[in-house]
């Protein structure tokens, strides 16, 4: 299991008496599916998670955040606007028969999980008691702003497309 070669290394950061948890600071992610090739997650006014590229994120207002993350999932990840107050917790609602928005508002919708979100190789899962599930999708708009989910039931929907999260920046194509 690849996250093994990982984790011990940052074991040392724990604090006495939660010897796995596994914090990592300043970190990016990234969402890639068809047509998302590694754009940044970043927050609408509201505070929900969003997907959008450089220049429709700049044109909208969206905030880049950073992460302070528990790669063993037990302390809730914590999300800050670059340089400025924290703005909330990742969470899904992963309870809900139905697909849920996933966000970091402080004011946490019924039903959320903030806990459980493990990186597995360099990709962002939620552990149940059995598995490790990735089931974020992303929704287009009409402003090319793409809306992050959790697909609770598993059941496709026509204006989605799955995407995985990843701490890892996609690879430069082309310089200009
Ligand atoms: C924020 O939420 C309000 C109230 O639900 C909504 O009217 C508005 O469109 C939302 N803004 C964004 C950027 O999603
Ligand atoms: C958070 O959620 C509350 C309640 O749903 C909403 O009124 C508010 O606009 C959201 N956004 C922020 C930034 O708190
Ligand atoms: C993103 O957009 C901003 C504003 O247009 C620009 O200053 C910045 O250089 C861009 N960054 C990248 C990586 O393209
Ligand atoms: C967000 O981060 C990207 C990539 O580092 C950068 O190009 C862009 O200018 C930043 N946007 C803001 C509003 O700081
Ligand atoms: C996030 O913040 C909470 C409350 O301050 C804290 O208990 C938790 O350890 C933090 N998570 C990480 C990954 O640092
Ligand atoms: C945040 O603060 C650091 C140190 O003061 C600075 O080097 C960096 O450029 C700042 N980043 C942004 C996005 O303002
Ligand atoms: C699954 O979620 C979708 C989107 O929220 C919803 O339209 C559908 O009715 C749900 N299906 C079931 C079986 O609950
Ligand atoms: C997302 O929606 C925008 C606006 O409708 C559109 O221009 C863009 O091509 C769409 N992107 C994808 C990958 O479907």
């Amino acid at each position: 299991m690849l996250a093994w070669n990982f984790l011990p290394l940052l074991a040392s950061f724990a604090s006495a008496g939660i010897s796995k948890r596994s914090i990592e600071t300043d970190v990016s992610i990234y969402a890639y599916g068809v047509g998302i090739n590694g754009l940044l997650l970043s927050a609408d006014q509201n505070s929900t998670a969003v997907i959008a590229d450089n220049a429709t994120a700049a044109a909208n207002g969206l905030k880049n955040i950073t992460w302070t993350i528990d790669t063993a999932g037990i302390a809730p990840w914590n999300v800050s606007i670059a340089n400025s107050s924290a703005i909330g917790q990742f969470y899904i609602v992963p309870s809900s028969s139905e697909h849920q928005v996933v966000g970091f508002n402080t004011t946490l919708p019924d039903g959320a999980a903030t806990t459980g979100f493990v990186i597995y190789g360099r990709t962002v899962e939620y552990a149940t008691e059995t598995t490790y599930e990735s089931q974020f999708y992303a929704r287009n708009s009409s402003t090319g702003i793409w809306s992050l989910w959790w697909n609770s039931n598993s059941t496709s929907v026509d204006d989605g497309v799955p995407v995985v999260l990843k701490t890892v920046a996609p690879v430069p194509l082309s310089v200009d």
